[in-house]
């Protein structure tokens, strides 16, 4: 039975990015992991930010960085993004024809390695790789931009994946991206989820640190509990 813990990770895709470090502060306290969406505007109809303001932002945040790339040839941003100390790296499936070689190299260089499924991609692409990765980041909006809408056809998805884990005893972050908020996160924990993943739910509140606190005593009064 997997057993990590719920976590919220904030996307600072959706903090105001015109005072960047001052947002992330609202969050450092009570997050888990800080979300960092890095887009090419290949992969993705939009560029958001790279490198730089990883670099910025990393020995000024006491906070996990969870590295999202949503660009093309992931293979060659790994080396930089690991050298930085970005604890997790996420990659696409989808941008990839070597998942195995990349989920070496990430491990190669230090980093704990995230893949990230597009809503329509299918779960078995996670055949045969599923004990050798940390998490699974399942998209519950088609990735891009912040504040979409949460899409329910995932829900059987991130079942079916914590189905696997447990059958397979590995004891991986199930994390979701995309439209999460206060009734989507009860629903995808419900099927399985562990990491919520959460922009502008977070940012537009008045008071973030205190929208997460109180989340994760809303969802473990519920009892969170990953579903068998
Ligand atoms: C979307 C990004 C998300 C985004 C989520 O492509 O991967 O991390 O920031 O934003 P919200 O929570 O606003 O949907
Ligand atoms: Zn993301």
């Amino acid at each position: 039975m997997t057993s990590q813990k719920l976590k919220i990770a904030p996307s600072i895709l959706g903090a105001d990015l015109g005072c960047l470090l001052n947002e992330v502060k609202k969050v450092e306290k009570d997050a888990d992991l800080l979300h960092i969406d890095v887009m090419d505007g290949h992969f993705v109809p939009n560029i958001t930010f790279g490198l730089n303001v990883v670099k910025s932002l990393k020995g000024k945040v006491n906070l996990p960085f969870d590295v999202h790339l949503m660009v093309e040839e992931p293979e060659r941003w790994i080396e930089a993004f690991a050298e930085v100390g970005c604890e997790f790296i996420s990659f696409h499936i989808e941008a990839t024809v070597h998942p195995g070689r990349l989920i070496n190299y990430i491990r190669e260089k230090g980093s704990r390695v995230g893949i990230a499924l597009n809503p329509a991609t299918p779960e078995c692409l996670l055949n045969y790789i599923l004990p050798r990765v940390d998490m699974i980041l399942v998209m519950t909006v088609n990735p891009g931009f912040g504040g979409q809408d949460f899409l329910p056809e995932v829900l059987p998805k991130i079942r079916t994946i914590s189905r696997s884990a447990e059958k397979e005893g590995v004891d991986i972050d199930i994390a979701v991206d995309g439209g999460i908020n206060e009734v989507t996160a009860e629903k995808v924990v419900k099927e399985g989820a562990n990491v919520l993943v959460m922009g502008s739910y977070i940012f537009k509140s008045p008071d973030p640190g205190k929208l997460i606190v109180n989340l994760k005593n809303k969802l473990s009064n519920r009892g969170f509990k990953r579903r068998k």
